[in-house]
Parts: C-alpha cells; sequence; structure tokens
C-alpha cells in the first residue's frame, strides 16, 4: 500500500450487538472470518483483553493489509490469514487455533471494496468489470459476461439476483457485448428495464448476483456455516451479519436445523434420523440495525444478525461429541494439510479440548 494514502475506513455494523451475540469475555478466543478493515475485529480484541485472541480471515489482500495496520495496537494477539473462509476449519488446524469461544462472519463486501474504482463491484464508478475478492481467483464478472449464453446469463441474474427483469436485461447485454466496464454494463441494464425502475437502482440485482457467481458466495457460506460449528467449544457462539435475503435465509435454515431435534420429513411416523442439536438459538428474531445507525451508516440498512450458541454437555464433549469431533479433524486435516502424524495431532487436539 502507498503510505502516502489514508487509511480508508469501513464503519462496522451493529457493532454493540454483534459483542453482545458473541458473549466475548476476557481470555477468550475468536475467529473473524470477514476481517475487512477490522472494525469487528478490534471490538473483540478491546473486549477480550487481557488475554484474548483473534484469527482474522479475509479473502483479500488488500482488506488484510488495511486491518493489520489498524490492529497494530493488539499485534501480539492476533493472527491474520489471507484465505479463503471456505477453508476455515483446515486454517484452524494448521495454525492450531480450536476450539474457539467465537466465529463471526460479516458477509459481503467492505465499504473499502465498494468505493473503489479498479475492483468493479459498484456500478456507480466506472471500473474494469472484475467482482474478484482475490486477484489470484480466475474468473472475473467480465468473463461471466462475456462468455455465457443468453439464457445462462437470464438463469444467473434471476437466481442470485431475485431479479424479475431478467431475461430483457441478458438480451440486452448480449446484444451489447463485448461488455468491458462497470458503467457500460450499468447503463446496458438502464436501457433494458427502462420505464421499470423500482425502488432501487436498477443494475442492483444484477450486480449482486454477478459477485455472487464469481465469488462462489453461497456455496463457500453453506460449506462453512457446518465447519464453524465444529469449531466451536463449550458454549461457544457463532455469529452471522448477511446483507441479502439469499444468504439470510440460509443461515436461518442451517441455525434452525442445528438447533432443532428431529429433522424426519413431516409426517415420518417415528424419527429415523437421529438428529441431535448441535445449537441453541441465541434470540429467536433476526437483530437488525435501529433507525439511528442506518441514519448514520445508510450500508447497514439491509444487515440481518443472526446468532446461536453450541449446546454441548461438558460430559458430552469429553465423551462421545469429543471423540467424534477429534476424529473429523484429524481426518479433514490429514487430507488438507497432509504430512501431520496422527499421534501428534490426537495429542495437540487433546490437550486444546481440555482448556475448553
Ligand atoms: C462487510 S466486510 C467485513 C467488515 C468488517 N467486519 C469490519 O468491521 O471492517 C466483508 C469482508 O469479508 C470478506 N469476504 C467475503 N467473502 C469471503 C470469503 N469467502 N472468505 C474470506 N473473506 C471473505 C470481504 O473481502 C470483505 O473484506
Amino acid at each position: 500500500m502507498n503510505p502516502e494514502r489514508p487509511i480508508p475506513t469501513h464503519v462496522p455494523v451493529l457493532i454493540k450487538e454483534t459483542i453482545e451475540a458473541l458473549a466475548v469475555r476476557p481470555g477468550g478466543r475468536y475467529i473473524d472470518c470477514t476481517l475487512g478493515g477490522g472494525g469487528h475485529a478490534a471490538a473483540i480484541l478491546d473486549r477480550s483483553s487481557p488475554g484474548g485472541k483473534l484469527l482474522g480471515i479475509d479473502a483479500d489482500p488488500e482488506a488484510i493489509e488495511i486491518a493489520r495496520t489498524r490492529l497494530e495496537a493488539y499485534s501480539n494477539s492476533v493472527l491474520l490469514i489471507n484465505e479463503n473462509f471456505v477453508n476455515l476449519q483446515a486454517i484452524c488446524i494448521k495454525y492450531d487455533f480450536f476450539p474457539v469461544h467465537g466465529i463471526l462472519f460479516d458477509l459481503g463486501l467492505s465499504s473499502l471494496q465498494l468505493d473503489s474504482n479498479v475492483r468493479g463491484f459498484s456500478f456507480q464508478l466506472d471500473g474494469p468489470l472484475d467482482m474478484r475478492l482475490n486477484p489470484s481467483q480466475e474468473i472475473t464478472a467480465a468473463d461471466i459476461v462475456n462468455t455465457s449464453t443468453e439464457a445462462e446469463l437470464a438463469h444467473l441474474i434471476r437466481t442470485y439476483g431475485e431479479e424479475a427483469h431478467s431475461r430483457r436485461i441478458a438480451r440486452h447485454i448480449v446484444k451489447e457485448r463485448p461488455i468491458k466496464t462497470t458503467l457500460q454494463l450499468a447503463r446496458t441494464i438502464e436501457r433494458a428495464v427502462r420505464g421499470r425502475r423500482g425502488r432501487i437502482h436498477p443494475a442492483t440485482r444484477t450486480f449482486q448476483a454477478l459477485r455472487i457467481a464469481v465469488n462462489q458466495e453461497l456455496k463457500h457460506l453453506e460449506a462453512v456455516l457446518k465447519q464453524a460449528i465444529d469449531l466451536l467449544g463449550f458454549e461457544g457462539r457463532l455469529v452471522v451479519i448477511s446483507y441479502h435475503s439469499l444468504e439470510d435465509r440460509m443461515v436461518k435454515q442451517s441455525m434452525r436445523q442445528e438447533s432443532m431435534g428431529c429433522i424426519c420429513p413431516p409426517g415420518t411416523p417415528t424419527c429415523i434420523c437421529e438428529h441431535t442439536p448441535s445449537l441453541r438459538l441465541v434470540r429467536k428474531r433476526v437483530i437488525t440495525p435501529s433507525p439511528t445507525e442506518v441514519q448514520l451508516n445508510p450500508r447497514s440498512r439491509s444487515a440481518k444478525l443472526r446468532a446461536a450458541e453450541r449446546i454441548i454437555t461438558r460430559d458430552e464433549y469429553y465423551n462421545d461429541e469429543y471423540y467424534k469431533t477429534t476424529e473429523r479433524l484429524c481426518l479433514s486435516m490429514e487430507v488438507e494439510t497432509g504430512g501431520w502424524r496422527r499421534p501428534a495431532i490426537l495429542k495437540r487436539l487433546q490437550r486444546a479440548f481440555s482448556v475448553v
């Protein structure tokens, strides 16, 4: 980063509610899976001091550098990793960071990314049609826009953008190709839906759809929620803030399912699933920002926070669940990181779990 450039900022959303939902305590161990500008991370480190530790993850290398500067004062208590959170379990095993007292996901993009004219996330700034969280990813939004068939584009825009005019937009995009910049795409969409404007800018939903597709956001979220639950120690908390209905639906369903006993299909005469709940919902209802927060930070308006707590008993933890978790972690460790010998891993796991 250029040292002359002022450090850009992102205003963390639902900060007080997040710290409360995570039940942050001194000496606790936390993971911020979406580090961004480090705002939530700084608040967690403040509240978990003395002795707190934080593992911060972000797919965007620039976010890691910005957060590193912001969290300089806590450098002995943080470990920052530039990785996709879909690899959460492997990261925790590699860095010996589990079990943990709390895991946070503040999904989506930071203002640092949205306000950049070179990342291609904004339809209000002209820039290359990129949208990759990490520049080392292969596929950009331009690749998808310029190589997909009209039917594929319409499907993607409808599924990931929940856009009612998906077919009309796809048709105009195909006619206009090649499309290389964000403004060129935004203008094409404006022309496609002329006279049909709703409350939001007509390009909002298509840009959301492309971003989800480029970064495989829903696939990664689905995969990581299960991993996160396994990493939580006794009474550990999982907190997820989402910004659109597709993500929130996935989080809501996953937490609800994990908090239920039987998950057999309705009408099944006797339970055959043998499902045991692994979570307790901290609040039944979703938490949203207050009108004051929305006024101060309009980008918070669509935020939805959901929180759940791991509900294993200590006995279960040291018996069945402990060994199941150990087994699972050992296996994924062998698969993901290779080279670590099982007895050594088991010894480390036993040490780690005995401090729960
Ligand atoms: C809303 S911002 C987080 C802001 C942060 N809570 C703060 O207070 O500054 C979301 C961040 O998550 C990151 N992100 C999104 N999806 C990710 C993924 N699959 N893996 C890792 N990081 C991801 C983005 O790069 C972005 O920096």
